[in-house]
């Protein structure tokens, strides 16, 4: 790229010159050097074929569908919203698919896998989802843990992947990237793929902790979908084992936790070798103001669909306990509840810190009791048996660290017991989520100390949000918190009047 170099000449070269001032030009010209990027990014692309978006055909029951028809049936479906992100003139809202036909009629490959599957109809999400994202047009997805986001994204993928105008082999590299932010949920999607297998698409999952030898094997043999966690990625990237430029079809699954401080610039490294005009799908069950904004840079002229609200709220299905104590009352309340289990429960215990994780796993295994444990500081093998004795029912109680909070699939997890509230709201919601999912029930457990005063108010107007009971103590616990900010910070009382605080949301 060529930039003016005004900058590095001497100074009585740079044209400033005492007896004509008009003549002073710019070190920099910064219209120029914008066009040359515009040319440059042009050139980067330039060799690569068109891509094809759009494949859906509305079916005749969707098209006749009249719009009282419609609202009424986002409004039995938890209230399905959808926007239109784009600015200037809106596009229509597509029509939901109410039935699986409705999507994927002219895709008996698919129908016949969901068949098999024995799914009834459509969730919320992705009646509202499929007829965006089979049209080309990028989508933030979010809705309730368990309600089949994965598949939201993962069936038109297919399509998308298979429908392209040219060759699997005239791409050169994967057709599709899923990104998650752990290596078992990266797994998981793994499996998904391979399990509603469409025409034969291969998939691999690159992830760290697992064999990079043969991932890198499986990339050179040829893959059309890569799902990945983004650390493993971009060494794999960085060293030139995977072609991106191929990705025509992009998912940031638990995408709000992925545009996070900790992933962010991995997946700006990774977005760097995405062509831009790529189809983008991002989904998660919470959608914090935060990443909002963010969020937007990732994708062009997107729709959102979320159903009920874009609040925090845990899915309904779970019935939400939860118990004030003390730091050292809370080993045996444990203790009680894994007591109060029968045996066809299965519950995961969630931990703040990985050295609790070890302490509670050995106290319960010395007691005779058949545990598993999965955090960070076990070796990956550890942690997909870990996940695997407990996915088969060898181990019926798995204690965790907020790897385990997001995007798992177990679908007979009967309780989660919060030994250790999260350091993050949103991670709350995700962790009651990995019970009651596809409408089953679940019973969430949770533990709060006086330290934790200060998620109160909100976990308070989740709680309402799911109608459950607000324990006494707990609207004790957050109004004691709030009049022990405002004595430790007196000043901020009296600042709110002024109109400063409005300034900040
Ligand atoms: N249409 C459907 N009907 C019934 N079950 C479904 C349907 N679609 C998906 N499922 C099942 O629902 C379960 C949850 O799906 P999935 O893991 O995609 O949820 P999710 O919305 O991604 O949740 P999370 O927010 O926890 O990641 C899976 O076991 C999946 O097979
Ligand atoms: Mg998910």
């Amino acid at each position: 790229m060529r930039v003016d170099n005004a900058a590095s000449r001497p100074s009585v070269a740079r044209g400033v010159s005492t007896d004509n001032v008009a003549k002073v030009r710019p070190l920099i010209d910064w219209d120029h050097v914008r066009a040359e990027v515009v040319e440059w990014e042009k050139r980067k692309w330039a060799d690569l074929p068109p891509i094809k978006k759009h494949f859906y055909v509305e079916s005749k029951a969707t098209s006749s569908l009249s719009q009282v028809q419609v609202d009424a049936w986002r409004k039995e479906n938890f209230n399905i919203v959808c926007d239109d992100l784009k600015d200037g003139e809106k596009r229509p809202i597509p029509n939901p698919t109410c039935t699986f036909e409705d999507a994927f009629q002219q895709y008996p490959e698919l129908m016949k896998s969901i068949k098999k599957a024995g799914f009834q109809k459509p969730t919320p999400i992705q009646s509202q989802a499929w007829p965006i994202v089979l049209q080309g047009i990028d989508l933030i997805g979010v809705a309730q843990t368990g309600t089949g986001k994965t598949l939201s994204y993962l069936m038109p993928g297919f399509i998308h992947l298979h429908s392209q105008p040219i060759s699997r082999g005239q791409r050169n590299g994967p057709g599709m990237l899923v990104l998650t932010p752990t290596r078992e949920l990266a797994l998981q999607v793994e499996a998904e793929c391979s399990k509603y297998s469409y025409k034969g698409l291969k998939s691999v999952c690159i992830y760290g902790g697992g064999n990079r030898k043969e991932q890198i094997q499986d990339i050179t043999k040829g893959v059309d979908i890569v799902i990945a966690t983004p650390g493993r990625l971009n060494d794999l990237q960085m060293n030139k084992f995977v072609n991106l430029r191929s990705i025509t079809y992009l998912v940031l699954d638990e995408a709000d936790k992925m545009l996070d401080l900790g992933f962010e610039h991995q997946i700006m490294k990774i977005l760097l070798d995405v062509r831009p005009d790529r189809q983008t799908v991002m989904t998660s069950a919470t959608w914090p103001d935060s990443i909002r904004q963010l969020a937007k840079s990732y994708l062009k002229e997107p729709m959102i669909v979320y159903v009920g609200t874009l609040d925090l709220v845990a899915v309904n299905t779970v019935k939400q306990n939860i118990i004030v104590t003390t730091e050292e009352e809370k080993r045996s309340l444990m203790q009680e509840f894994l007591q109060s289990l029968s045996p066809k429960d299965k519950v995961i215990v969630f931990v703040s810190r990985k050295l609790v994780a070890d302490d509670l796993s050995s106290d319960l295994s010395i007691q005779g009791i058949r545990v598993q444990s999965l955090h960070g500081n076990r070796e990956q093998c550890e942690r997909e048996q870990a996940l695997e004795d407990f996915r088969s029912g060898q181990a019926k109680i798995l204690i965790a660290t907020d790897l385990a909070s997001r995007g798992l699939d177990v679908n007979d997890v009967t309780h989660v017991y919060n030994y250790d509230f999260p350091r993050n709201i949103e991670e709350y919601v995700h962790r009651v989520g990995r019970t009651g999912r596809a409408g089953k029930t679940g019973v969430a457990v949770t533990l709060m100390t006086r330290d934790d005063g200060k998620v109160a108010t909100e976990l308070i107007q989740i709680l309402k949000r799911a109608n459950q009971s607000v324990p006494e103590d707990l609207l004790t616990m957050a109004e004691q918190y709030k009049s022990r900010k405002e004595r430790n910070d007196p000043g901020k009382k009296s600042r709110r009047p002024q109109g400063k605080a409005k300034d900040f949301h």
